[in-house]
């Protein structure tokens, strides 16, 4: 597996934009959160954080092609496995047409867009994320046009890919921000 200093190399040279590139990292967290709590193998680890870290890796730079830069031209170089290459087109079937059905592409998904949008949360707070409620997550959730461009269908979505109530992802995502 790649390593870590080489993923993080790549991530600055795509993604100048501090907020996105915080975003990246925060996916990249939350994959390894998972990862661990579902017990997967050291390597299986490295891959769930690679592909939450990369998986906006060409949205910056390129986004007309945006995820096809990365997973067809940029990452193979490096020689990602076809797994983290699968999971970053499954966050994006509209462009991709590829759903996500492996457990890392399910959690990917499910990680994405939820974390942008509890990282929104955060920065309305003094204290971010700490002692963040969830019921103060979900609140926003139904106040459409805070955060509007964050689409609640997917959020939706990826609780139910990962068979989690959203209220439990959510709170999972707050334990791994927080800490
Ligand atoms: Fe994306
Ligand atoms: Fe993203």
């Amino acid at each position: 597996m790649v390593s870590r200093e080489i993923s993080l190399d790549l991530l600055n040279e795509y993604v100048e934009n501090e907020s996105l590139n915080h975003h990246c990292q925060m996916v990249a967290e939350a994959m390894e959160a998972y990862a661990k709590d579902l017990k997967k193998t050291s390597t299986q680890i490295e891959e769930w954080w690679a592909a939450g870290l990369l998986h906006d890796l060409d949205w910056e730079k390129f986004p007309d092609e945006h995820p096809h830069k990365a997973v067809n031209e940029i990452l193979p170089e490096y020689n990602y496995p076809e797994s983290i290459l699968d999971a970053i087109r499954a966050h994006a079937p509209v462009r991709t047409g590829k759903e996500p059905e492996a457990e890392i592409e399910r959690y990917l998904f499910a990680c994405d867009e939820l974390s942008g949008f509890m990282n929104a949360v955060s920065l309305m707070r003094p204290t971010r994320f700490e002692g963040m409620k969830v019921k103060s997550v979900t609140k926003k959730l139904k106040t459409l046009n805070f955060a509007a461009n964050v689409p609640r269908e997917d959020i939706n979505k990826g609780a139910e890919l990962i068979n989690k109530d959203l209220s439990d992802h959510i709170q999972f995502l707050i334990g791994v921000f927080s800490g």
